[in-house]
Formats: structure tokens, sequence, C-alpha cells
């Protein structure tokens, strides 16, 4: 074939599945995206339809590889990255899914943690998984979906059912239902599989109580995952790189040494700081996590999630009607002098890290007469960047010593709130040139694996700044605006 080459990444995330062609230099060639439906059936529920899911990405993909034809663009690979966590299980016959997706915001296992917590499995969870009892892992929610959903149990028991995060579901779908196969940084996240000797742990299937036959092969982040079926995709195309969404924006954002970190604004906002091939147990609630896996070698991060970020902006839009698009709160939050003591503390599906507290719920405070739609927006925006603050707080204690942070997703085109943020972690934040980090990492593992890149140095050298945020935020007025955070949030976490 001729033409450019040019990777397909697929960016299924929380609330769209977007298509991605990137040349070898990093440049967008076509770009689509279809939003899809959130289901809440019950307060802290959250699903997905896999069928929009599916239709979604199908139709994306089709998008741009019609534009890649019209073009003379030579797709050579797919690489996959994905919202992480949200549970799927599907029968290996029919390719059907059993239930909908439940999606890693949903909080109905947390009695269940709660009980495992109680009963004291926390420490060997967290030995193992470099995770914690939390119902935002993919574990409980497939207990829960054996347990609920008439005739799963017992088909699961007999081979019947596939498990898969989304990314597998995908791999699934795409190859005709000849693959059933994850990576490792997908795998990570089920609280199912060990990350020393990285593979399922079967004293963890055993208390979770999950047959192993429902388990997806883990492989390596840039490896082989099959080819796409010819009925789905026209021609057949190799699937040569998977990762979860926030490790792939780790490797768009070109963190490959130890120390450097990012964070991506999307749904939630996450924290990553790769600590390269050291499994780096927290002492302060962080996530240990596989940073990306490669020629059988896995790295390592530590990781710090916060569940409500580009979220709290859509409930000022959506919930409240306050602004009609995201946009506008730029010049809202900088209108106004400081917050004026308003506080969001936004736990609308609980608190992440550091706090790990699945029952609180969101909470304004410091209301008075005189606040309005300016402080409303200003407190959601420095909310994320507190919470950020809180992450970046437990990464120092420990033991990180981190330099810059680099920064990505949605909300970074905000220059007030990147300003905030650099001036409350008092470091400077780097926004690069790529903005679609997550998609871009995607392409880079497809591309180290189809040939496309030499190794991550070469990738290294190809990230470029954008612009750099100095701190210049005075000390008195960053220790007043977090001490009114940790106020906020004290009187919200309940009592564990
Ligand atoms: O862990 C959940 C995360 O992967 C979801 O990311 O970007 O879809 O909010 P996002």
């Amino acid at each position: 074939m001729t033409g450019t080459p040019c990777i397909l990444a697929i960016d299924q995330g929380t609330t769209s599945s977007r298509a991605i062609l990137f040349d070898g230099e990093g440049t967008i060639q076509a770009l689509a995206q279809r939003e899809f439906r959130q289901h809440y059936p019950q307060a802290g529920w959250v699903e997905h339809d896999p069928e929009e899911i599916w239709d979604t990405v199908v139709a994306v993909c089709r998008e741009v590889l019609d534009k890649a034809q019209a073009d003379d663009l030579n797709v050579i690979a797919i690489g996959i990255t994905n919202q992480r966590e949200t549970t799927l299980v599907w029968d290996r016959e029919t390719g059907k899914p059993v239930h909908n997706a439940i999606v890693w915001q949903d909080r109905r296992t947390a009695d269940f943690c709660r009980r495992l917590r109680e009963a004291g499995h926390e420490a060997m969870v967290t030995d193992r998984t470099g995770l914690v009892l939390d119902p935002y892992f993919s574990a409980t929610k497939i207990t829960w979906l054996l347990d609920n959903v008439r005739g799963v149990r017992a088909r699961a028991e007999a081979g019947k059912l596939a498990f898969g995060t989304v990314d597998s579901f995908l791999l699934w779908r795409l190859t005709g239902g000849r693959v059933h196969a994850t990576d490792a940084t997908n795998a990570c996240r089920t609280c199912l599989f060990n990350i020393e000797r990285q593979d399922w742990d079967a004293d963890l299937l055993s208390l979770f109580d999950i047959p192993v036959s429902l388990m997806p092969e883990v492989r390596d982040s840039a490896a082989d995952f099959g080819h796409t079926d010819k009925a789905v995709l026209g021609t057949p195309i190799p699937v040569c790189g998977v990762a979860g969404d926030q490790q792939a924006a780790l490797i768009g954002q070109a963190c490959f040494k130890p120390g450097m970190v990012k964070s991506t604004f999307g749904t939630g906002c996450f924290v990553v700081l790769n600590t390269g091939e050291t499994i780096v147990r927290s002492r302060n609630k962080l996530l240990t996590t596989v940073a990306y896996r490669l020629n059988g070698k896995a790295y390592y991060a530590l990781e710090g999630s916060i569940f409500a970020a580009g979220t709290t902006v859509q409930w000022l839009r959506d919930g409240l009607g306050l602004i009609q698009s995201a946009t506008e709160t730029e010049a809202l939050a900088s209108s106004i002098e400081n917050n004026n003591g308003v506080y969001i503390v936004p736990a609308f599906a609980g608190l992440g890290a550091p706090w790990w507290d699945a029952e609180a719920r969101g909470a304004i405070y410091g209301l008075t007469r005189g606040s309005g739609k300016a402080e409303m927006v200003r407190a959601a925006l420095e909310s994320t960047v507190y919470q950020l603050s809180d992450l970046v707080g437990a990464m120092v204690a420990d033991g990180g010593t981190i330099e810059a942070m680099r920064v990505d997703g949605g909300m970074v085109a905000n220059g007030w709130m990147m300003q905030f943020l650099a001036d409350i972690l008092d470091l400077r934040t780097d926004r690069p040139v790529i903005a679609e980090t997550t998609a871009f990492g995607a392409a880079c593992l497809a591309g180290l694996q189809a040939g496309l890149y030499g190794s991550l140095d070469d990738l290294a050298t190809r990230w470029q700044l954008d612009r750099s945020f100095e701190p210049a935020m005075t000390v008195q007025t960053r220790a007043r605006n977090l001490a009114g955070w940790r106020d906020a949030v004290s009187r919200t976490l309940t009592e564990r």
C-alpha cells in the first residue's frame, strides 16, 4: 500500500468515543467523535450500553478511515485506549453482553468493599494489586454481575462467558471474537492482577469468587493483538497497542523517566508519576499501577485519582444551568479577585485518593448572600486544583521528587486555571503542543510495535512545549486557600 503511514487511535472514554488518525509526526490527519448516553439506574449507579459504545466506536472509525482513503493515507495499525475499570461480561458464543457495562464511577459495591475491609482483606489486596478496596475497580463489579444477573454465575462457571474492560470488549468485537486479551495497564486496574508477578492472582480470584475462565490473556501494551475482522472496518488492520487512558496519556506526554508526572483533566482527573522499574508502595493511599509493559518488562507508576473534574463543570452547565458552555468559565473565574470563601467539594461519586470515601457526597461551603455565579464557577475550577494538590502532596510524602507537571485534557485550554494550578502546587506547569495526549499515547504504542517509531527515546524527542505556567502566588495566599479547602473536605468526609 502507498500513502503516508498513519496510526488509527481509538479513544473510548467515559462520555464519548473518538477515533483519531495520527501521521508519524504526531499530526492529526482526521478526527471523529460521538458522545453516548450515561445511565443512572439508581443513586450512585452509573452504566453504559455496550452496544452504544460499540456502535459509536465503529462509526468514528469508519468516518476517519473514509477520510484516510480520500486523502491517500495508509493506516498501518490501530492503538486502543479506554476508560479503565469499567466492567463488561459477554457471551463467548454470541458476543452479546449479559448486562450494561458497570462504569468505573459506579458505587453499588461500596458495602461489599466495606465488608471485605472489615474482614481484614485490604492489606493483602493492596500488596498484590497496588490498589485499595474501593468500588472503583472491576473486581467487585464482576462479582455483582455474577451474583445479581440471572444465570450469569452458572454460565460463567461453564466457561461460556468472558470478562473484559472496554479495551478487551472492543478487541473481541474488532477481531470478530478471535482475540480475548487485554494489556497490563488495564489488567492492573481490575484488582485481580498481581502487579509483581504480572499475572491474574489465584487468591484474589478466589476472594472475589470469580472463575478464572472469565479472564482475558494479558499482553504487553505494544504487542500483536490480532487483526480487525474484514466485516467490521473493511480491510483487516493489525491492532498493535492497548493501554488504559491514563497510562496512554503518560506515554503521549513522554513521561518515560522516573520522577516525570502528568495530570489529565477529563471527566475525572488523574495524576500519574513514573517510578520506573520500581514498585513504590504508597504510605498515603495513592495507587501503585503499571505505567506500561514493553518487551515483557513492566514499568510502574504512582497514581492519584480524582473522580470529579470536568464532571463538575458539566454539572454547572447541565445540572444547574449556570453556564452555556465550559469556555465561559475562564472569564467568570477571573472576574473576581478570590473565591470569597466559597468552596465546592465535588464528591458526586464519593472521594478518590487520598481519601477513598465511597460514601461521601458533594457539598458547597461558605455561601453568603453576595455569592453568585462567578463564585460557584470559580469554586468548581478551584476544587479540581485543590484535589490535585492533595495528590501531589501525597506523592511528595511518598518520596517523589517532582520538578514540573505536564498537563493535558479539555480543561488545560483554561489559562486562568493552569496558572492557579501552578500557584497552588507551587510547581511549573507545562502544557504540550499535542493536546490529544491520550489518543497520541495509544498511537505511540501501536507505532512502536508497527515500526513507525524506534524507541521511547525517539518518542521523547518529539514532545513539544506549548506554554509553561510559573508559580506566582504568595505563600500566605496559597496557605489561606488550602486551609479553606481542608476545612471543607474534613466536613464532607463520612466517618469510616
Ligand atoms: O479510571 C477511569 C479513567 O480511566 C476514566 O478516564 O478520561 O474517561 O474520565 P476519562
